[in-house]
């Protein structure tokens, strides 16, 4: 791992200490593997909003969210209805139930904390290739005996149960005694209790067992340790604490000047739910940690690194000649890596991934539409897994749709286990954001265009589209004066309009849905007239219903302006005031107005132009451009990594840039103050897309891939990875020239398409240059 000291670009560092900036820490220095999300808290705690350690599914019944803001514009504007705004809401949010991190040591009577003493040097850096944390500390505890205090722990991606850390103490000036007191804090959480299990009688350790009760799961916690003198193993006294809800072990070592004396401290965690049973967690939890106790940290650590490895080998964005856009982008794909539930389909990846608390740990239109395609085009499985949740939950879609009087499917706006809205009542969005519909039926079919899954693509996804399709069927009205169809009373994705009528994104969405639903339908009558006669039958499809969702596709209103390509966001959207001076960045602030005003959100329109290249002009991209870059505020982190996107593939190159660093700073500048939340993990998969369909400018076109790349000035190269249809491929971009390498393990010849050149490339064929 000390390799990477050298190298910058794989690293997220700190050099300096404030307590304030503890919470924003938990964020930037977060490690994962998909089961569970490990902020970058410090290990003798601090700051509690920096601390928190998330279990992909292990939601709770929460009652009684409150929403600030309920009482703003929306409820002067548009629910008005007081029940509601005050009655208790019920959702299901993601607990943080424990700190097993907690490592307390004490020198000299003082105990090591970041803000005592004196602190006389201190380093901390996140190494991304090996996802590893690593801190490094000179204190001075205040009486002139300084020490030296090495921490490196990781989440790993081996044994998705574990976290391993190595906690290193160094006397520098002084030979003595240091207390060491270690173990799990499960303090913080006021929602289930804890019980101590002794039955391992492991004297080095502590083993929690949590009830969670609604719904009802287990969780298991073990932690063990192992001491060090130098390269010596030492057995120590280990006596057992418990203060405060802390479960602890401690100690006491001599230890000499100069002189290491090294812990290794390992956690493993086992949770069982519905859905993901696991027999008996707590002996899995103790098994866990007894097998990575004794393999030690060294290899437990060798084994998480090889797998990171292979990740990295198959998705690694490098960019020659721009540093900072190279960690950023890092960061980006790093965050995806660590969201992703790799082997379960019961769950999906939140709006926080598992690095922050914020929306709750609740998955929301956000995972389709802007995360999907990096898996989709890097480890389709995982974009597998992701569909088998959302085809999982399509009856409780059914009942979604069912509950507000419409045929179909409906998804939720917010999503947890049970496929039920999670979105609070007063607030608008699960009621006006139709768009989730589509974005989830659409987001379906790219999977398995992308992936070549074409048997999702032709059952599941095609089942979720017909009843989408149905869904959206039911709002949408004909307006016999115009003779268009509508939809009226929805938002699209800017929610600083929440409530308006033909929203182009959304009409737009809709009608590709019925579409795509009717072509599919089509085509599983031609080839599988059995399965498609079964799957009438089951889901009462008739044919009046087919040939209304293409009626209603080309009647579709699209409020393009004749001639300029210019599309208006919505109905009357031009006629709102232009100017936007006093529109609140934050939402919802009481003289936020703003949906009175031309001032959005996040990119509503351009977005639309983004997702379908196929179907807008340049014409389109420049009108649309110069109109609402002006009017977006980036109230969203969803926002700039579009216009990185759109800008280039315009070609305005500079902008591009720009706005791609604004979009990977997001995190760091904490630019809408909620980092602290959590990483705003469908901005690093805008961030992802921009770069595979913005600079590099990848699209499919029929069975070929085509590149137009156009990259800013300070980027010399840039090389990624991707997989399509099954088949793996490096592509190496430069000013001049594109190369292609097919992995050798592929299987067949994928065509790709440059400056109008077309070349075959399969396994046999080395590295492709083209010209
Ligand atoms: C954005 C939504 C997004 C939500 C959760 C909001 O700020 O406007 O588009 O779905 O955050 O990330």
């Amino acid at each position: 791992m000390d390799m990477l000291e050298t190298d910058k670009n794989w690293m997220i560092e700190e050099t300096e200490y404030h307590p304030s900036k503890e919470p924003l820490g938990g964020t930037h220095f977060c490690t994962g593997n998909g089961f569970m999300g490990l902020r970058g808290s410090f290990e003798e705690s601090g700051a509690s909003q920096a601390q928190a350690l998330l279990v992909a599914g292990l939601y709770q019944k929460n009652v009684g969210r409150g929403y600030s803001f309920a009482d703003t514009f929306f409820r002067k504007r548009f629910v008005l209805d007081e029940v509601k705004i005050r009655r208790e809401e019920v959702c299901h949010t993601l607990v943080n139930i424990s700190d097993p991190l907690l490592v307390n040591i004490i020198i000299g009577g003082k105990p090591f904390r970041m803000w005592d003493g004196i602190l006389l040097e201190y380093r901390r850096w996140l190494d991304m290739h090996s996802s590893c944390l690593c801190r490094e500390v000179r204190w001075d505890n205040g009486a002139g005996l300084i020490t030296r205090i090495r921490i490196d722990r990781f989440t790993s991606m081996a044994d998705r149960n574990l976290i391993l850390m190595r906690y290193a103490i160094t006397p520098e000036n002084y030979s003595g005694e240091v207390c060491i007191e270690s173990g799990i804090d499960a303090s913080i959480n006021d929602r289930c209790r804890e019980s101590l299990i002794d039955a391992d009688g492991a004297p080095d350790g502590v083993t929690l067992m949590f009830s969670l009760p609604d719904p009802l799961m287990e969780m298991g916690q073990a932690v063990r340790h192992k001491l060090f003198l130098g390269e010596q193993l030492v057995e120590p006294q280990w006596e057992r604490l418990e203060v405060n809800r802390c479960y602890t072990v401690a100690t006491q070592v001599q230890v000499g000047q100069g002189e290491t004396c090294c812990m290794e401290k390992v956690i493993s965690v086992q949770v069982s739910r519905e859905g993901a049973p696991v027999d008996n967690p707590i002996r899995c939890a103790q098994e866990g940690a007894n097998t990575a106790l004794r393999l030690g940290y060294a290899q437990c650590f060798e084994a998480h690194r090889a797998v990171w490895e292979q990740i990295w080998a198959q998705s690694d964005i490098e960019i020659e000649g721009d540093d900072k856009a190279q960690r950023l982008v890092r960061f980006a794909v790093y965050h995806l890596i660590i969201a992703a539930p790799w082997n379960d389909a019961t769950v999906s990846i939140g709006a926080r991934s598992l690095s922050g608390p914020g929306y709750g740990g609740l998955v929301f239109w956000e995972t389709d539409i802007y995360l999907m395609p990096f898996y989709d085009w890097t480890f389709p499985e995982i974009a597998r897994n992701h569909f088998l949740y959302r085809y999982a939950l399509l009856d409780a879609a059914r009942e979604n749709a069912r509950v507000s009087g419409a045929p179909g499917a409906r998804y939720p706006w917010e999503s947890a286990l049970s496929g039920k809205e999670e979105t609070a009542e007063y607030l608008i969005c699960s009621r006006t954001q139709l768009h989730i519909v589509p974005d989830v039926c659409l987001a379906a079919k790219r999977y398995a265009d992308a992936s070549g899954d074409s048997s999702f693509g032709a059952r599941q996804a095609l089942e979720m589209a017909i009843e989408g399709a149905r869904f959206m069927a039911h709002f949408t009205e004909f307006d016999a004066q115009k003779k268009r169809c509508t939809i009226r009373n929805v938002g699209g994705p800017d929610e600083y309009h929440p409530v308006t009528d033909s929203n182009s994104y959304t009409n737009f969405m809709t009608a590709r849905l019925f579409e795509y639903a009717a072509g599919a339908w089509a085509e599983l009558l031609k080839v599988s007239p059995d399965e498609a006669s079964a799957l009438r039958e089951r889901l009462g499809l008739e044919d009046k219903e087919i040939s209304a969702w293409l009626e209603m596709a080309q009647a579709m209103e699209f409020l393009e302006e004749p001639g300029t390509g210019l599309i208006e966001q919505c109905a009357g959207y031009f006629q709102l005031k232009g100017e936007w001076s006093n529109v609140g960045r934050q939402y919802g602030g009481p003289a936020a107005e703003y949906h009175e005003c031309q001032g959005i959100k996040q990119p509503d329109v351009l977005l639309l132009l983004a997702l379908f290249p196929e179907s807008f002009s340049h014409k389109h991209l420049l009108a649309n451009w110069d109109y609402y870059e002006r009017f977006t505020q980036h109230g969203s982190s969803l926002s700039p990594s579009v216009h990185a996107w759109m800008a280039a593939r315009i070609g305005l190159m500079q902008k591009a840039r720009d706005y791609f660093l604004m979009g990977g700073d997001f995190p760091f500048t904490d630019y809408n103050k909620d980092s602290v939340g959590g990483v705003q993990i469908g901005n690093s998969g805008g961030l992802w897309q921009a770069i595979l369909f913005g600079f590099a400018g990848i699209m499919p076109n029929g069975s070929s891939l085509r590149l137009d790349p156009k990259l800013p000035k300070e980027w010399k190269r840039l090389r990624i990875r991707l997989a399509y249809r099954g088949q793996r491929f490096r592509i190496d971009i430069g000013p001049e020239y594109l190369q292609v390498e097919a992995d050798a393990s592929n299987s067949e010849a994928i065509p790709f398409e440059f400056r109008g050149a077309i070349c075959e490339v399969g396994p046999g064929n080395g590295a492709v240059r083209m010209r």
